[in-house]
């Protein structure tokens, strides 16, 4: 197989985890005979400093046409005063919003050798973490009208509109990942307070009469913010809004023992994805080789699998992951007393060789 993947390494600690995933990419491509091709192009903060805008239009016309896109992260304090409007996480909305990617699956899977590292610790982890949180991506207050007004008193607003047919695709997207493991899907709403999250409510309600063998369930979101720590082993899939599974899955990354540990995928009805871990760009620990590469790699591997229908070869690399994390190698983030730490770049030694 021949695939074109766009590859967009961003700022702070985002060239090095994204090298480290090629590195990985290409051993798997060697050992079942693929061949992956990367453009490499600038975006958020160090497209700002070259070309003056978070993403260029032809670097966003090379997104549209790959077979699918990397991202490492973007942003850093060096682009916290610059115009609003060209922020560095402009061009992580538009390319989501360019390529119509509106589901972005985020999987929290602890695995069990993290037990220690996770805030809950073994007592309460031992049980298993393993649920994917579905986030709505274009709509919602994120791609909402923004203004601030400045009479008769300085104000601020942001508007989050739903649509029938935003809720029913992102509901679909839910229910049949839910078919695809443990039938158990959970719609987190605030539907005591927004009405965006009552029309969210009734569409999800729609669906579940269309998917019966799914075990459904409602949550408020402050109540789901709760049962993610008291009970995450309660949860299969989670289904929610774009600001709520920004928040909650931040949150459900500790429970995996690291925020590092966190891959994403961010798919449209097509095969094209964009394929990111969750954290950001780290600029305090850019450079010095001791970023977790792992969310990164996961997320090479979801590509594999989401874009590219290459399940053995995705598995393939979960399993050095694995395998890395049983040898007891750790980076700064997930150490503990009896592992062994290890920099970004031997980490991603040691997964390559584990494939
Ligand atoms: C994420 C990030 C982004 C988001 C930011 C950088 C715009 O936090 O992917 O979770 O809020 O979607
Ligand atoms: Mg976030």
């Amino acid at each position: 197989m021949k695939k074109n993947i766009v590859v967009l390494p961003g700022d702070g600690i985002g060239p090095e985890i994204v090298d480290g995933a090629l590195t990985i990419l290409d051993k798997t491509a060697a050992k079942y005979g693929h061949k992956f091709y990367y453009d490499m192009i600038e975006v958020g903060g160090c497209s700002i400093d070259k070309y003056g805008v978070p993403i260029t239009s032809e670097n966003m016309e090379k997104c549209r046409n790959a077979d699918s896109v990397l991202l490492g992260a973007v942003g850093g304090p060096k682009w916290d005063t610059v115009d609003p409007l060209l922020r560095p996480e402009k061009a992580l909305l538009a390319i989501r919003r360019e390529l119509g990617l509106f589901a972005n699956l985020r999987p929290t899977r602890l695995f069990t050798q993290l037990g220690g590292a996770s805030p809950l610790k073994d007592s309460i982890t031992s049980a298993g973490i393993d649920l994917v949180i579905v986030r709505e991506l274009t709509g919602g207050i994120y791609f909402g009208e923004h203004k601030t007004c400045e009479v008769p008193e300085k104000t601020a607003t942001d508007i989050m509109t739903y649509s029938e047919h935003e809720i029913e695709r992102i509901g679909r997207v839910a229910f049949e990942a839910a078919m695809k493991r443990r039938k158990k899907l959970t719609s987190v709403d605030k539907a005591n307070v927004l009405d965006t999250s009552k029309l969210w409510r009734e569409i999800m309600h729609r669906l579940a009469a269309e998917y019966p063998e799914v075990e459904y369930s409602d949550l408020y979101v402050d109540n789901a913010a709760m049962q993610l720590i008291r009970d995450p082993g309660r949860f299969d899939v989670i289904v929610t809004e774009n600001m709520f599974g920004d928040i909650l899955s931040d949150e459900a990354s500790m429970l995996t023992g690291s925020i590092g540990m966190m891959p994403s995928a961010s798919l449209s009805g097509g095969t094209c994805g964009m394929y990111e871990p969750i954290h950001g760009s780290a600029p305090d620990i850019a450079g010095k080789d001791i970023a977790n590469p792992l969310g990164t790699i996961l997320s090479a591997a979801m590509m594999l699998k989401y874009s590219f229908g290459l399940d053995e070869e995705a598995q393939a690399i979960e399993t050095a992951v694995d395998q890395v994390l049983s040898d007891g190698f750790r980076t700064a983030d997930i150490v503990s007393d009896d592992t062994i730490q290890v920099g970004c770049r031997e980490m991603c030694r040691r997964v390559t060789e584990a494939l």
